[in-house]
């Protein structure tokens, strides 16, 4: 299979999503695993937008610490507890935490010191259980909008709905 990512950089945000979610979705027809489905989501994020790190957090012990998964970009930080920095607040409150100031956000936690906004959406599989969550990380201030977080909510969606 050589599937090539598109260059959705100056699509329109909705129209770019749902490109996005069905090149997913048809790469993953057949699937049914969370590792591949983090590792293809992650990538096709990342190049489609050109983001800064784009990449899954997997809950390895319920309601207490996430830990790195398929990601792209430069190297990740390993671990967060719920309730520290963008990822664990996402992780503990399940829902969708949007950042336009990095900087401005206490508790932030810096993997990358040219990240400047950040997107967490929170990924649930079909028993409503929090299983991961899905961080995106920009260079640009204020990079993230509605349209982000329903595109990428949308996206993830795929955990609860699979076969
Ligand atoms: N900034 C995140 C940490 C993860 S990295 O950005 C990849 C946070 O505050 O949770």
């Amino acid at each position: 299979m050589a599937e090539t990512i598109p260059d959705l950089r100056s699509v329109p945000k909705a129209r770019a999503y749902a490109e996005l979610k069905g090149h997913s979705d048809a790469v993953l027809e057949g699937i049914d695993d969370d590792v591949t489905a983090m590792a293809t989501m992650a990538a096709l994020v990342h190049h489609a937008f050109g983001h800064l790190w784009t990449g899954f957090y997997r809950v390895v012990v319920p309601g207490q610490l996430l830990r790195v998964g398929p990601y792209q970009g430069s190297l990740g930080c390993l671990d967060i507890v719920f309730g520290q920095g963008v990822c664990g607040t996402a992780a503990a409150e399940m829902k969708t935490v949007i950042v336009a100031d990095v900087e401005k956000y206490p508790g932030h936690i810096t993997c990358d010191a040219r990240s400047r906004s950040e997107i967490v959406v929170p990924v649930i599989d079909q028993r409503g259980d929090l299983i991961a969550v899905l961080d995106v990380d920009s260079d640009r201030l204020d990079a993230f909008k509605a349209e982000d977080q329903q595109g990428l909510e949308r996206l993830v969606s795929w955990f609860a709905t699979k076969q």
